[in-house]
């Protein structure tokens, strides 16, 4: 197999540090939160793949399908040598999609936290994509995307699918998009969101009756006990999905189902029964509330395309 080297963001700090600190200011707020980007240790992306492949979770193929139609339209526009950059690599199948409809891509730039993964999917694509340079870069695009100077003048053209955007508030939404409009020459930037839609569909979408996205919300706990050391029982937690009308979100809950103490680093965090740790958000978006937090950031707001059932929307921004 061929080994692709992977670089790091410039301004990235000791990984298992943050994790430590994270985890420890996270757990010690009052209402306590693991930041959701700690799912993807190698099991946790290896179980992403799973949900993605549930009947219930609709956003993946439903998007997948939104691209096939889209992505002839918007190739002419493409210049070639252009460069993907991709946030968040996850699963190369919407990857090879881009690859297959846009000619002429000289390099392919996947972003990513979990090093295993994004060199896997490189490794992957690299064999089936000789033609393409590939220039993995490990690190954590919520807090630093500066890329190798090489890059700069490249011209680019970002893809940041998945509805991944629907992790952050609001706010940090804005200013991640804010960030991407600072990257240097992007042409073009492809954004996934996920729509508002009946409350049930949602819940089910995240709290699927197979439990894989139990164990996907569950792992987080194993990864600490074996990470960092912490002793949580992982069976005296439980999954819960919730629908935050207010502020129009799913989010997921690990709900201690007793009283209990959990030590972690020398610290012991106490729990009550019925008390929750808040592990992720999924915003969900109409088309003009998105549209709205892309022009804070500096994009206008080209086609959005979507599905027939209206279930997931993938916009074309530019910058202004
Ligand atoms: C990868 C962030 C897009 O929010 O739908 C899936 C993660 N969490 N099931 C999402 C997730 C539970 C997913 N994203």
């Amino acid at each position: 197999m061929t080994s692709i080297p992977a670089e790091t963001l410039s301004q990235s700090i000791r990984a298992d540090q943050t994790f430590l600190q994270s985890i420890l200011t996270g757990l010690q707020a009052e209402q306590k939160t693991i930041d959701s980007k700690w799912l993807y240790d190698p099991k946790g992306s290896h179980l992403f793949d799973q949900i993605t492949e549930l009947d219930a979770y609709y956003p993946t193929r439903t998007e997948i399908e939104i691209l096939e139609r889209g992505l002839g339209e918007l190739a002419p526009q493409i210049r070639p040598g252009t460069a993907l950059m991709e946030l968040g690599s996850g699963s190369s199948v919407k990857t090879r999609l881009v690859f297959e409809h846009i000619p002429g891509l000289s390099t392919y730039v996947p972003v990513d936290i979990s090093e295993s993964h994004l060199l896997a999917a490189a490794a992957d694509l690299a064999r089936d994509y000789p033609l393409i340079e590939m220039r993995p870069i490990v690190g954590d695009f919520t807090s630093d995307i500066s890329l190798p100077k090489d890059l700069s003048n490249v011209p680019k053209l970002l893809f940041f699918p998945g509805s991944t955007i629907g992790n952050f508030e609001p706010e940090g939404a804005v200013e991640l998009l804010t960030r991407c409009r600072q990257i240097e020459r992007v042409d073009d930037f492809i954004v996934g969101f996920d729509l508002v839609k009946d409350p049930c569909t949602l819940v089910r979408a995240y709290d699927d009756e197979l439990g894989v996205t139990a164990a996907f919300n569950l792992n987080l706990l194993v990864r600490i006990n074996r990470e960092l050391g912490a002793d949580f029982e992982t069976a005296a937690f439980r999954h819960e999905a919730r629908w935050n009308k207010r502020d129009s979100r799913i989010e997921m809950h690990l709900v201690s189902k007793r009283s209990q103490t959990v030590g972690i680093a020398g610290k012991r965090i106490q729990f009550s029964q019925g008390e929750t740790i808040h592990t992720e958000n999924s915003h969900k978006y109409t088309t003009d509330r998105f549209s709205d937090l892309a022009g804070q950031a500096g994009w206008s707001v080209g086609e959005i395309w979507t599905d027939e059932q209206d279930l997931f929307a993938v916009a074309l921004l530019k910058p202004e």
